[in-house]
């Protein structure tokens, strides 16, 4: 085993691209191979049987592409068979596990997990919960329709808002919300947008991902410094369509990231300017590059307003996002 072997990754289908998306942020140089079993989704609503079968063969062809870890994408198959798969292979497989003990940490209240039956139901659940002081604020909240929308349906907005609504009416407005399972953050924007932002969301792709990292170097398995071969990302899916849409699904997490930042940054935009980014002049380009109390621009209206050329603005906004999501990132502003 060395570390120049790829890492594998698997889910029952589309989700478990938002944990290779992390995975990928968070070790840029290694590279990845994800199957999504999109063939056999969902995984869910069949048996613990099933699903270790479902999950070995899975498995079984990650291991014959010469992967150096498996990271199990799903909670369903972490719960229902995470470990007898660590009995088969000789390499560490990491699962995942709903981010319930961040969540009661960062709140008061009630803590509502959306998660497949089979997670909320198994013992693996039921271990984590005994395992906490607080776990009487948590709500379980089965959500089967809601995998079945992200693996079919994704484009179809009204339908998945007006289902993740049915949903969340059920429960009075909790104080914090777990994404228990990985197919559930394509639906994050739509479930704060319900609560219009008031509810936290929590989920478990950075612990799994810094779990895969710290047993890696355990093992002198992580890559530390660039290689010659830039590394690879490869999605597989049987299901005519779905690797293709997997990489789309990849690029646009991107995207939804980006949102997510210049939200903050639009709601916390004097304490960043207190950071003293700015000048004068950038500052007015920052407020209306991220629309800040005026409408948002494009490069070519503000190259207008501001009469300066597009070639000379483009790198001073690409300088600007750059510094403004280090300093994000670098210092607790919010
Ligand atoms: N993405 C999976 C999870 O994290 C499960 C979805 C399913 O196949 O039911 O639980």
């Amino acid at each position: 085993m060395d570390s120049h072997q790829k890492i594998g990754i698997f889910d029952s289908g589309l989700g478990g691209v938002s944990v290779v998306y992390t995975i990928h942020q968070m070790m840029p140089l290694e590279s990845i191979v994800y199957i999504g079993d999109s063939v056999n989704a969902p995984y869910g609503t069949k048996s613990p049987e099933a699903v270790f079968e479902h999950s070995k063969a899975v498995c079984d062809r990650l291991v014959s592409e010469g992967v150096k870890a498996i990271v199990i994408a799903c909670n369903t198959a972490t719960s229902a068979a995470a470990e007898r798969l660590r009995g088969l292979y000789d390499i560490p497989i990491i699962g995942m596990e709903p981010a319930v003990k961040p969540a009661l940490k960062a709140s008061e209240g009630t803590v509502l997990v959306l998660a497949t039956e089979m997670t909320l139901r198994e013992k693996k659940f039921q271990n984590l919960l005994a395992s906490l002081k607080d776990s009487e604020r948590v709500v379980k909240c089965p959500a089967p329709d809601l995998v079945t929308l992200v693996e079919t349906q994704l484009s179809e907005k009204r339908l998945i808002r007006k289902t993740v609504a049915q949903y969340l009416d059920a429960f009075p407005e909790p104080d914090a919300i777990v994404l228990g399972c990985t197919h559930f953050i394509f639906l994050k924007q739509v479930i704060a947008a319900y609560y219009d932002g008031r509810v936290p969301i929590f989920d478990g792709n950075l612990g799994t991902a810094r779990q895969l990292q710290k047993q890696l170097k355990q093992r002198n398995l992580l890559i530390e410094s660039p290689q010659k071969m830039p590394a690879t990302v490869t999605f597989l899916n049987e299901k005519p369509g779905y690797a293709e849409l997997s990489e789309a699904l990849f690029e646009e997490l991107a995207d939804m990231e980006k949102a997510e930042q210049i939200q903050k940054v639009q709601e916390n935009l004097g304490k960043l300017l207190g950071v003293g980014l700015f000048d004068e002049k950038s500052e007015k380009i920052f407020k209306l590059y991220y629309g800040v109390g005026t409408e948002r621009m494009d490069i070519q209206a503000i190259s207008k307003e501001m009469k300066l050329s597009v070639k000379k603005l483009q790198p001073l906004l690409e300088r600007m996002d750059k510094k403004v999501f280090n300093t994000l990132k670098k210092q607790p502003l919010f």
